[in-house]
């Protein structure tokens, strides 16, 4: 399973990849107002710190735009994803540029109907959204269940890319259902870290050990 990050935080991002944990970052207009940066500088300051696919996502809402903002945003570096939502032109974008061999990430997906039509255009990845859906009172994640069957049955090379994770438990039942990627927001990353009994078995060792008087180094 591939880890993402889905923020536009620089410093978070620089933090969390010198952990060794990340295979790409994914970022959005709320992401990157959130930051309060340029968008073209702060994706150029992501793609250089990390190696793998980072998720630029266009904000025109017809073809056109979308392929002229895509073209901007893959002058960035090489290793920009182009994100389009899960509409008419988002699709024929997705369509477009697939074609050409850019990489692209459906987002917006809440549908099982939306993800079949994400890998028939050809996406790298398609985005579905647990989180979003948890909060409206449906199962998110039989959402990806059932996206990961489907693209089973016709071995579709889209990836599952699990979006709008809020918890662990998100990110743990995404791997058993065989989800491709998970982009995890910085905080749920560094909860999957946290245990009582590794923090409490960690302070007994230290304790015990410091009772030796004895120092490694
Ligand atoms: C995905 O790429 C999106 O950026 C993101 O996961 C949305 O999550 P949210 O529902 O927490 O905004």
């Amino acid at each position: 399973m591939k880890f993402f990050v889905d923020t536009a935080d620089v410093e978070e991002i620089r933090a969390l990849n010198a952990l060794g944990l990340l295979d790409g970052v994914t970022t959005n207009p709320s992401l990157i107002a959130k930051s309060g940066r340029d968008m073209s500088e702060a994706i150029k300051e992501i793609c250089d710190i990390v190696d793998g696919p980072v998720s630029a996502e266009v904000t025109a809402t017809d073809y056109d735009g979308m392929m002229a903002e895509a073209e901007k945003l893959l002058a960035i570096a090489d290793n920009v994803t182009i994100k389009v939502p899960l509409t008419e032109a988002g699709i024929q974008a997705c369509h477009a540029l697939s074609s050409k061999g850019v990489s692209v990430n459906v987002t917006l997906c809440f549908s099982v109907a939306q993800a079949i039509l994400a890998a028939k255009a050809g996406a790298a990845y398609i985005s579905p959204f647990v989180g979003r859906l948890d909060d409206i009172g449906q199962d998110g994640m039989e959402l990806i269940q059932e996206i990961c069957e489907i693209y089973d049955n016709y071995d579709f090379p889209t990836e599952v890319l699990v979006a709008s994770i809020r918890n662990p438990i998100h990110v743990v039942a995404s791997a058993r259902m065989g989800a491709g990627v998970a982009t995890v927001p910085p905080s749920v990353l560094r909860q999957m870290f946290k245990h009582p009994l590794t923090e409490s078995g960690l302070a007994a060792f230290l304790a015990d050990w410091k009772k030796t008087g004895q120092s490694i180094l």
